[in-house]
């Protein structure tokens, strides 16, 4: 379910590019949003105050924060990227329907408040739409902890009398699986072995930010993940890991305006499947400790991609790789193995005059055709993104509208890429 932006009170606001300008300098990179909003809904696990910092100032942060506090945990902002979670006197399992129904990571309340209460109420996510996004194995893999569940009209209940450890087959690898199970596992007595378990970054950083507060799980960034079950866990301090998917973007923003531009607090091994593809377009990449700068000054290579989960090339940049391969000449073609339905976007990429043939999961691109400024829609959040990086790369203005997608994942995206050279601005429709 899509919450549309009248509804929530949102200004429309649209992104004003005017581009063709070679992007060059160093750009910062904010907490993952991917770790944050899994992290976040974790607090409810813990008796005491915990203190989560390097979070990104983005709606999707905003909006959890909000559900944690209108469960009743005390919630506040001690700068603009920590917050302060003390979520001791929640005493509520039942999520709101308005809350649950502005993002998509409203579902890893299920796997915390089941492990807290043994039981949830949890009304359908959002999120963008990718076509059917199922969450059988969120639902099998609670089953095995012992719980109950019943989907009535897209709410979720679920019943853990008796949460316990368990043996975990997932049938597909999914991050929002892997992180559920996880949270519902934490507390429940005895052993869960995850197996085919998700290994990205943020699986990892939950972990990792469980583990600081006394959990026990090994294995987390391998595909078996064993956790032991703790009676409790107590409050701390825990900074998030950098955005991958973030980094990436401008990644492609410097590859696509040919430009040179040095990618700040980033961990470069989290985007090794990118730096590889880049090499092999001929686009220069350099790794320092956690820095990567990017030089795109020789014509570039056509090449074939396809998305899979981590370590694989990430889906959530395949809209921005494919931005990029319209400025290459020659065909590329991007398989989308992941998502059922994630290139609705292309046709916006034709209306800037990019030559772009979808067949199902398979999208084949003509590239090296000019593009030119044209008024374009962000059809969801990565998409959004393409959509600036294409912009950022054609000559003439381009208008992205429905940009609510892009702030729900990007922090001050107008003011880092203005720092980087681009002429960007925002106006309200
Ligand atoms: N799937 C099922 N059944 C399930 C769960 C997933 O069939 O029970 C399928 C999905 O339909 C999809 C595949 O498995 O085809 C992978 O889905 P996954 O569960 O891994 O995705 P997710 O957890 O809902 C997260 C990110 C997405 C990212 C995907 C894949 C968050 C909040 N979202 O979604 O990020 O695309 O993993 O890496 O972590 C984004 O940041 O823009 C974004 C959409």
């Amino acid at each position: 379910m899509e919450y549309s932006a009248h509804e929530w009170g949102v200004v429309l606001e649209n992104l004003i590019i005017n581009g063709g300008i070679s992007l060059s300098g160093e750009v910062n990179i904010s907490g993952a949003k991917n770790a944050a909003v899994a992290i976040i809904p974790a607090a409810l696990l813990v008796e005491g105050e915990c203190i989560i910092e390097n979070l990104p100032d983005i709606s999707d942060v905003r909006v959890i924060a909000d559900i944690l506090k209108a469960l009743g945990a005390e919630v506040s902002w001690l700068d603009e990227s920590t917050l302060r979670v003390d979520a001791t006197n929640v005493d509520t399992y039942e999520v709101d329907q308005e809350c649950a129904g502005r993002m998509r990571a409203s579902y890893y309340l299920l796997g915390a408040l089941v492990s807290r209460f043994h039981k949830a109420i949890v009304p359908p996510p959002g999120g963008c739409n990718f076509g059917t996004r199922p969450i059988d194995q969120h639902l099998k893999g609670l089953q095995s902890l012992g719980c109950t569940t019943e989907v009535n009209g897209g709410v979720i209940c679920a019943e853990g009398e008796n949460l316990r450890g368990g043996q975990v087959y997932f049938d597909m690898v999914s991050v929002g699986a892997t992180i559920n199970i996880m949270l519902a596992a934490t507390l429940a007595p005895g052993l869960t072995v995850m197996e085919n378990a998700a290994k990205e970054p943020h699986v990892v950083d939950l972990a990792n930010f469980l583990n600081s507060m006394g959990a026990n799980i090994k294995g987390a960034g391998t595909d078996v993940i064993k956790i032991r079950g703790v009676e409790r866990l107590h409050g701390g301090t825990y900074s998030i890991i950098p955005d991958q998917i973030e980094a990436g973007t401008y990644m492609f923003a410097a590859a696509a305006t040919r430009g040179d531009v040095v990618i700040k607090n980033v961990i470069p091994k989290h985007l090794e499947a990118v730096s590889a593809k880049f090499v092999e377009m001929g686009i220069e990449v350099w790794e320092g400790d956690d820095e990567v700068r990017v030089v795109a000054n020789k014509p570039l290579n056509r090449v074939n991609v396809k998305t899979l989960p981590y370590p694989g090339f990430p889906t959530d940049l395949q809209p921005l790789m494919v931005a990029l391969l319209t400025t290459v000449p020659g065909t590329s073609i991007v398989t989308e193995s992941v998502w059922d339905s994630r290139f609705q976007y292309t046709g916006e990429l034709d209306r800037m005059g990019a030559n772009i043939t979808v067949d199902g999961r398979v999208a084949v691109i003509e590239g090296g055709r000019p593009l030119t400024g044209a008024t374009v829609r962000a059809t969801d959040l990565r998409a959004g993104a393409g959509l600036v990086v294409a912009a950022l790369a054609c000559e003439g203005t381009t208008t992205v509208t429905d940009i609510r997608h892009i702030d729900r994942g990007y922090e001050r995206i107008v003011e880092k890429l203005t720092a980087l050279g681009a002429n960007i601005s925002r106006n309200n429709d």
